[in-house]
């Protein structure tokens, strides 16, 4: 079937982690704020914020905070965006109704509300050729986050965005092949060990050609790595502070 420019957009995405020093205009900013509006939202609660960090100084900060990603601090706009309820226990006080946000729902709510925002701005960026990457960094202190950010209770950090002119032309990272990820009509997990092994070789190649030999290691051994240990066991508490997960 022949492509069209929407289709060219999503499947030629490349996370950009190195920025000219170009600013984007307000214009194009306008834009892309717009387009994270536009997102679908669970029940239309519209469960987010996003907060449009140019200052160079909080810049730095967030960067730090990320765990020391520098392009958190080079790229020319940085977004926070956050499942956001507080507006809702606005509403709730106007109407003099209950508030309920205690459930792990609420957090899954605010979660996929944000995560839709920033894909959407992501894409209405590229439409620009601007580049740009999304941040679980600023998730290792959500804590300090919060405090930068002045964000109130019943909201929380879910995941940065750096957005400017890209200064590298990175490959395509190779993706799962589809039988690994698609399922027809109920999951099949027969052909599973064989689509990771497939893919296991393709990855290899693709660290090996990008670091002329460097690097060979494989998705499977990555993704072990990074599973055997917890991630952020900070979050839960943090969640409870802001009012989630009683
Ligand atoms: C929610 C989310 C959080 C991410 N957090 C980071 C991050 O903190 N630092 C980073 O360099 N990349 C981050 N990434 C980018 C992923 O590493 C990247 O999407 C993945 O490796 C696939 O590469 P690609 O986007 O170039 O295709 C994140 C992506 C997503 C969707």
């Amino acid at each position: 079937m022949k492509s069209n420019s929407v289709i060219e957009l999503i499947q030629s995405h490349r996370s950009i982690r190195k920025f000219t020093s170009d600013s984007i205009s307000s214009e194009q900013l306008e834009q892309i704020i717009e387009s994270g509006r536009w997102a679908p939202t669970s029940h239309h609660v519209q469960a987010y914020s996003v907060i449009v960090v140019q200052d160079e100084e909080k810049k730095k900060k967030l960067a730090a905070l990320a765990g020391n990603q520098s392009y958190v601090e080079t790229c020319p706009v940085f977004f926070v965006i956050c499942a956001d309820f507080y507006r809702l226990k606005q509403t709730s006080t106007i109407h003099q109704q209950a508030f309920e946000i205690g459930e792990e729902e609420q957090v899954l709510v605010g979660a996929v509300d944000a995560a839709l925002v920033a894909q959407n701005m992501l894409l209405a960026a590229r439409s620009f050729n601007l580049g740009g990457v999304m941040i679980g960094g600023i998730r290792n202190d959500q804590e300090a986050v919060t405090e930068l950010l002045d964000l109130p209770p019943y909201t929380f950090p879910v995941m940065g965005l750096c957005i400017g002119y890209p200064d590298q032309n990175p490959e395509q990272k190779p993706r799962l092949p589809k039988e690994a990820v698609v399922h027809s009509e109920q999951y099949d997990t027969k052909s599973l060990v064989e689509a990771i092994e497939e893919y296991d070789e393709v990855m290899k190649q693709y660290y090996y050609d990008r670091t002329k030999g460097k690097r060979s290691d494989t998705w499977s051994e990555q993704m072990a790595s990074f599973l055997s240990t917890p991630k952020r066991p900070q979050v839960g508490e943090f969640l409870k502070k802001q009012g989630f997960l009683k």
